[in-house]
């Protein structure tokens, strides 16, 4: 009997998505290239998985080779418990769970990452969309990123001032069939306070000013309450954070554009970002929205707009017509097209 075919809809955290033809786990570099050059060379479609935490991937599965990254493993140039005023430079294996990175840099002293703490997914991804939360992204400390290049198959590390970086961009996302993230090298500060509280809301939880400095400790248990309240941390009791996190991007748009009353971040460029969320809201689509005769399979998370769930028995298609009732009403409102976050594989908006 052959193998039951393994569905992707186990392998992420909106738990929607169909089998793949074939599923590889790769828990070394050598196994990751191997397992991608076959699929390359047989002219394979190709899904290069990590945590799971931001794909939508269609009911009707993959029709190609699905790699696992299971590779794991954080080594620092410093010994452990050693003092070091310099900070410390750290390589994470692509497949090492992010937040399980992060715990281990707040718990050693090392500045830097502690306001993404409680991020899904693993930390191959993070530079491919530039994660980032409560006022710091990765492209802060990002020293250098290795990658397969798929197209001249060759290893090739980028410094980080290379990666293209931008919000939730990166030259990686850029061609996203090109590379293959194998690992990350971070830059590290030695300190036990975080860098100036740059989010006002994270500020406000921590009880210092914006721009002052709070304990990396205190931080990261600030964010992971935050966070916790609006169901992004990853609860399986939880339909909340059964989503993709954010859906859309927060846009980015000329001054003159955004909603009177919206919240408006000013840009170096003179461009003003604003936020998805409440033109979700203020669009009509409140927290916990469905779209009619859906019976509620598939709804905005109840804690925050910007999460499309999954309440248990929804497929990709019911998430997909909620996302599109949400753009399509929020650019008849408002005139703003709003564009997805997450990785759509099979399916399209
Ligand atoms: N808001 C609403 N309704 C809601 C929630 C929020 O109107 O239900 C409005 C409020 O005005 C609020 C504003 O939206 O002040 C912004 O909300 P929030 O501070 O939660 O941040 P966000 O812009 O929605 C971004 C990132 C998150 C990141 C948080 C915290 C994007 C697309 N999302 O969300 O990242 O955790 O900031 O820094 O940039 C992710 O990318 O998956 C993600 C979760």
């Amino acid at each position: 009997m052959p193998d039951e075919p393994t569905l992707l809809a186990d392998h992420t955290t909106l738990r929607l998505g169909g089998p793949a033809r074939r599923f590889v786990r790769a828990t070394t570099d050598e196994e990751l290239v191997a397992a991608v050059t076959a699929a390359d060379d047989a002219g394979e479609p190709l899904l290069v998985l990590g945590g799971g935490s931001n794909l939508v991937v269609a009911d009707a599965g993959f029709e190609g080779t699905v790699v696992q990254v299971a590779t794991r493993g954080i080594s620092a140039d410093v010994e452990d418990g050693e003092v070091t005023c310099g900070g410390a430079v750290v390589t994470v294996a692509a497949g090492e769970p992010w937040d399980a990175f992060v715990a281990h840099a707040v718990e050693r002293g090392w500045a830097g990452v502690e306001a993404l703490s409680g991020i899904p997914g693993s930390t191959g991804a993070t530079p491919v969309q530039n994660v980032g939360a409560y006022g710091q992204e990765v492209s802060q400390t990002i020293a250098q990123v290795r990658t397969w290049d798929r197209v001249e198959r060759r290893w090739r590390t980028f410094a980080g001032a290379d990666c293209g970086f931008a919000y939730r961009w990166s030259a990686f996302k850029a061609e996203p069939d090109r590379y293959v993230v194998v690992s990350v090298t971070f830059q590290l500060r030695a300190a036990s306070l975080a860098g100036p509280v740059a989010y006002a809301e994270l500020a406000r939880a921590l009880g210092v000013e914006q721009g002052q400095r709070a304990p990396i400790a205190d931080v990261r248990a600030a964010v992971l309450a935050l966070r916790g309240g609006k169901g992004m941390v990853l609860d399986p009791s939880d339909h909340d954070t059964w989503s993709a996190g954010s859906f859309f991007t927060n846009p980015v748009l000329d001054a003159a554009q955004v909603p009177d009353g919206a919240p408006a971040y000013p840009q170096p460029d003179g461009t003003v970002k604003t936020s998805a969320a409440w033109l979700i809201d203020h669009a009509g689509f409140g927290k916990g929205f469905a779209v009619e005769g859906d019976a509620g399979r598939a709804t905005l998370s109840t804690k925050h707009t910007l999460a499309l769930t999954n309440r248990g028995s929804a497929s990709t298609e019911d998430l997909l017509r909620l996302a599109r009732t949400i753009r399509d009403g929020v650019r008849e409102a408002y005139g703003v097209e709003l564009v997805n976050e997450p990785v759509l594989v099979g399916c399209s908006l």
